[in-house]
Order: C-alpha cells, then structure tokens, then sequence
C-alpha cells in the first residue's frame, strides 16, 4: 500500500505553496494529471495583488475586492486574505522570489480592472506564473516530495467511518492504481476548459470539483464564473490569454470603426470589473463588430509584455500596426467546494484550496491577480494546521469502502458539445429559455453523477466530469433570478439585494432527491 503523510492533488501554486511547508518534515504526495508545470498558475500572466506600497493599505484591498465581488463575497475572509496576503508575499520578498522592480530599484506595481491604485507585483512581465512556480519548485524539501505525474485522480477513497483516506489514479495506459493519506487536499485548480474558448490550461475541467460531489462534498456559488474579456482571437478561434495588466498599463479597446467601447460604459472605462468588460466586448461582438486593443501608446510593449508578444507575432499579429484582435473567454470559477477558514471541507481528511475551493473570499466577480494570492494563503494557512494535526494523529482505518455498482462508460455528449453549449446558454449572459434548453439536454440521459467509472478511460472520465459540473452550474444558474458579478441575466439584468444579497445556492447530496429549501444562513440548498 503506498502511503503519505498528506497527498496533495495538482500542482499550482497552492498545491506548492502547501508542499513547501510540510515538506520540511512530512512526507508529502503530489499527484498531478500532466506534468508539474501543467497549470493555470504556471501560464498566469497577471501577478500578485498585494498593499505593499506605502500609498496603499489592505483596507483599500479589501474594499477593491468587496466592490469587484458585488458585495457576495465573506467579508472576514476577504479581510483575512488581504491582509495575510500581504504577509505572504513579504515572505516570497524575503526570500528572494523574483519580483520585477524599476530602475530606483523598487517594485514596479502593476494596474489592474477594478484595483483602485497600483499594487500587481509582476515576474519577468507577463510570466509571473512561470517565475513564481519555477521558484516555489526550488523550495521545496525535495527528498519528502513524492511526485506522482501524468496520472489523473478519478475517485476519491473513504473508509467505513466516512473518512477520506485515498485517492484513486488512472495513467495514460489507463492503469488503475491507489494511494492512501489521512489527509487528501483538493488543489486541482477551476473549471475553464468547461467552456470554448477557454484562457485555462486544457487539462483544467473540474475533475476535484465532480469528485467532491460524488463523495457528498457540499458545493457553492457555481452560478459565478468570470470571463475575461481580452483573448488573442483570429478567424474567431482564440489562441491565448492578452493580460489585464496591458489594458493596465494603457491599452484601450476599440471596435472596428474605431470608437472606444467602454466609454459612457463605466467609470473604470477598461479597467471596469471584468464581468462589466467582457459583457461589453460580447455585445459588440454580437452585432457583428470586431474589437481591438490599442496598444499603439504603450511604451516599450514588448520588453513589457515578452510572451504576449511572441504569441501575437507567432499568430501573424504586426505589433507595429498598435491592434490585438480580442474577445472573451472563460476563465475562473468563483464557486467550488466549500470550505472553512482552513481549507476543511465537510467530509473528514478531505480539504479544498484554490480555485477548486469556495473560500468565500472572490465572492460573485474575482478581483484581478487576487487568485495567486488565495493560492499562497490558502496553502500557507493549511500546511500550519496539518502539521499540528499530524503530530497528534492517531491510526486511521485504510481499507477503503467500494460504494458504487459498476456502469458501462457510455456518453451521450461529447466534451466539445458540453463545452459549445456551455458557452452558449450558460455562459457570458444567460436567460430563462437558454437555461433550460441547457438542462433539458444535460438531463435527457439516463446516467446518474454517482456512476462506477472504474472501469472507464480517462477522457470519458472527464467528459463525464464535466457532465456533473454542467448539470450543477446550469441548475444553480437557474436558481439565482438576478444579475450579480459573473452571473449575468437578460430577464434579471439587476443586481437584488432585497432577496439575494449573501444568499448561497449550495449542492449537497441526501437521500437522491432534488429539494430546495432556505435556512438561516440564508443558503439555498439543492439536494441530488
Ligand atoms: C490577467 O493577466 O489578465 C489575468 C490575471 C488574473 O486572472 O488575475
């Protein structure tokens, strides 16, 4: 039987983050689908957000981040993330991670949709991601560090107390294999590549989200999803992410007759919350208009911006010309498995970090480069509780429970289908019509989430995954009758407090029956 102290699922910054901690004296597993630099984190081009300047302070940050959420957000979890934020890069500053600074020899901070001041600390540019996971890698305790690659988890394990006490793997030659820990983190990252077009990493589908709902995990906020609005686009395929940080440092977007969209639009103009932006450059779009970045008073653009413009020049852009054809595309799950200040989940020995996780600090729109920053907090303040825990630990049952009756591993939709129809009724803007058209069809199957898929391939596995995901976003979009942050409705275009405001539309497994109901959390619950 191979075991662990703690087994950590995925390998992105809070994976890391996690890893670096107890690997000093714990032996750590990280099991990850692709390779270890298959991430979201890895290909992040925007930063860190973090009040480092003397100008700025956390309560500023939070506020920032309070008004790009609409106010959904937890506001002692937002205010403990910004402020231990700060903390946590101060720790990566002193230990010499490699921030970009300017000539004077301090950080050069970045602007961001939605921030109020400058405070995006950046790395080698736009590769803020691969500096920062290249130097996380570095620091860890190699001789604790097990790493299990190129192997996708596909069931997570428990035993007959209800503990979750392994993990089930499937490699490229569809070879089953099981790893058993007291202690299993969920650190799998978000669901983009449930859309087309996507800014994620193609591996990045939700499969930690669909696990922990099969193993009775409780799920919130799917409803919220962020689009962001600047893809590189040619002949509508979108090739890659255009940061934030170039409509930061000037960039404006215009449509092919030259007027500037966002103006009259909001008082941010291009630096508006994303939500606002990309439903924007959407209606152009719609009405058959290209839009373009105009980068054309941007000083020294590719020295600035590196890999951003090798991608452009590699897809025949002429940077020279000042133009980026763009249009959005999904890029982070605000919602997921929900979690407490730590990263427990409700079912013993298992736990939820980064985008996988509802930490309840992104609320209904993710403030820009605060996710790298939920990563480093989020793994910080879980390796200091696991290692207290593992001092204490007593023996743990490890023979795990099988629950479920085989199934043929048979779809009636392919991923590409889910993904076109995602975007299509479920995705920039949604309406009552699309959204039912969209569960009508997600449901005309016989199959159930809680099939055995032991004995199926791995990309029906993740189609299948994606399946759950689609079914649990679609009914919690149909739930919420109002526009907040990344759920936008045509037939509820306002935001409303009176009935919705701090209201959670939560999955949860009992009895395999469909109820809603309010409780005095003001949580709806919808039970499977
Ligand atoms: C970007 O660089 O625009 C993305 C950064 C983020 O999602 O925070």
């Amino acid at each position: 039987m191979k075991k662990a102290d703690v087994i950590i699922v995925g390998s992105g910054i809070a994976a890391l983050q996690l890893a670096r901690t107890l690997s000093q004296q714990s032996h750590v597993m990280i099991i990850t689908k692709n390779h270890r630099r298959s991430s979201n984190s890895f290909m992040a081009q925007g930063g860190i957000a973090a009040a480092i300047s003397k100008e700025d302070h956390s309560d500023q940050h939070f506020i920032d981040t309070m008004i790009a959420g609409e106010w959904h957000g937890n506001n002692e979890r937002v205010k403990r993330l910004v402020e231990e934020g700060k903390e946590a890069v101060e720790e990566l500053i002193a230990m010499k991670a490699p921030f970009d600074r300017n000539t004077n020899d301090e950080f050069s901070l970045g602007m961001e949709g939605a921030h109020s001041t400058h405070r995006i600390l950046h790395s080698g540019g736009d590769q803020t991601g691969k500096h920062l996971i290249n130097f996380l890698l570095e620091t860890l305790s190699t001789p604790n560090v097990e790493w299990i690659e190129n192997e996708m988890v596909i069931e997570l394990l428990f035993n007959t107390s209800g503990s979750c006490i392994g993990v089930q793997t499937k490699n490229y030659a569809e070879e089953t294999r099981e790893y058993f820990s007291s202690h299993i983190v969920l650190a799998t990252g978000g669901a983009g590549g449930m859309y087309l077009p996507t800014s994620n990493h193609p591996s990045v589908s939700g499969d930690g989200l669909a696990m922990a709902y099969r193993a009775g995990a409780r799920i919130a906020d799917l409803e919220f999803f962020q689009f962001h609005p600047t893809l590189l686009t040619i002949e509508g395929e979108a090739i890659g992410l255009i940061s934030e940080a170039v409509r930061g440092a000037g960039g404006t977007l215009i449509n092919d007759h030259g007027d500037r969209i966002m103006e009259g639009k909001h008082p941010q103009l291009e630096l508006g919350p994303r939500h606002i932006v990309a439903h924007e450059i959407f209606k152009q779009n719609e009405s058959g208009r290209k839009v373009y970045l105009d980068i054309s008073n941007i000083d020294r653009f590719q020295t600035r911006f590196p890999s951003i413009s090798t991608m452009c020049v590699q897809n025949g852009i002429c940077l020279e010309e000042g133009k980026i054809p763009v249009s959005p595309g999904s890029h982070f799950m605000m919602g997921g498995v929900v979690i407490d200040e730590i990263g427990r989940t409700n079912l013993k020995g298992l736990y939820a970090i980064g985008e996988v996780a509802c930490s309840g600090v992104h609320g209904a729109n993710r403030l820009a480069s605060n996710s790298l920053l939920e990563g480093l907090v989020y793994g910080k303040r879980l390796a200091s509780y696991l290692i207290k825990s593992l001092e204490i630990e007593g023996p743990r049952d490890f023979s795990s429970i099988k629950f479920r009756k085989k199934t043929k591993g048979s779809l009636p939709f392919s991923m590409k289908e889910i993904q076109e129809n995602m975007m299509k009724y479920v995705g920039i803007i949604r309406d009552k019509k699309g959204i039912d058209i969209q569960l009508s069809w997600l449901k005309s199957t016989s199959l159930s989430p809680f099939e055995n898929i032991e004995d199926w391939d791995r990309k029906t596995i993740q189609t299948y995954y994606m399946w759950i995901n689609a079914l649990l976003m679609t009914e919690s979009a149909s739930l919420r009758t109002e526009s907040r942050g990344g759920h936008i409705r045509l037939d509820f275009p306002q935001v409303d407090d009176s009935n919705w405001l701090k209201k959670r539309i939560v999955h949860e497994q009992r009895n395999q029956r469909m109820k809603v109901e309010y409780d005095e959390q003001r949580e709806i619950k919808i039970y499977a």
